[in-house]
């Protein structure tokens, strides 16, 4: 249990630092909570700077998510406590305790948290990923698709995971409130 809360709070303060905002500043980008959706997260990177920040932003937000729950297997660690590792790094992501609490989505987060605890749920999601934003190019759209999925995914492929899946899922589809206003309107902005 000491092991668990310990990793828990690691988790929580590696997931709140917000990555995009770091990458932002080293490649002089404005910062991506001022501009395009105001997500500090590497759609919004790729909006303002491109693939090569977005993509850095993207791997250096999953590799928090996937650094503490790596621990928390190889620390023997029951999947249970795994999963609330993987949440502790994704609530971090999404309530910094470094920006007053305001983050970002969670999604590339929990990308790199899932490939730790569940890999094979995690690429068929990532596969339903690409294929969404391969037929919309909305970013958040795929993301939503894909988060949704990964209960009814884990349930037949990894079922231990389903409680994980079915967390992140109602988190991260709860930030995307505003994202979903603008799909229903029609306003979401593209890739
Ligand atoms: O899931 C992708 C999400 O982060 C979308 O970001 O910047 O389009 O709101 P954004």
């Amino acid at each position: 249990p000491i092991l668990t809360v310990l990793l828990c709070a690691a988790a929580y303060f590696m997931g709140s630092i917000l990555f995009a905002l770091p990458v932002s500043r080293l490649w002089r980008l404005p910062d991506p909570r001022a501009q395009g959706s105001g997500n500090p997260g590497a759609t919004n990177v790729y909006r303002i700077g491109g693939w090569l920040p977005a993509a850095v932003t993207l791997a250096l937000d999953a590799a928090k998510g996937w650094l503490p729950v790596w621990l928390a297997h190889a620390g023997g660690l029951s999947v249970i406590g795994q999963a609330m590792v993987a949440l502790c790094a994704v609530t971090g992501h999404m309530i910094p305790v470094f920006y007053r609490f305001k983050g970002g989505k969670g999604v590339a987060t929990a990308l790199g948290a899932g490939l730790a605890l569940a890999p094979a749920t995690t690429l068929v999601m990532m596969a339903i990923w690409v294929l969404a934003m391969w037929r919309w190019r909305i970013s958040a759209l795929a993301s939503l698709i894909a988060v949704i999925s990964g209960p009814v995914i884990s349930a037949i492929i990894e079922p231990d995971t389903l409680p994980l899946f079915g967390l992140l899922a109602l988190l991260i589809v709860v930030r995307h409130r505003n994202n979903l206003i603008r799909l229903a309107q029609n306003r979401e902005s593209g890739f």
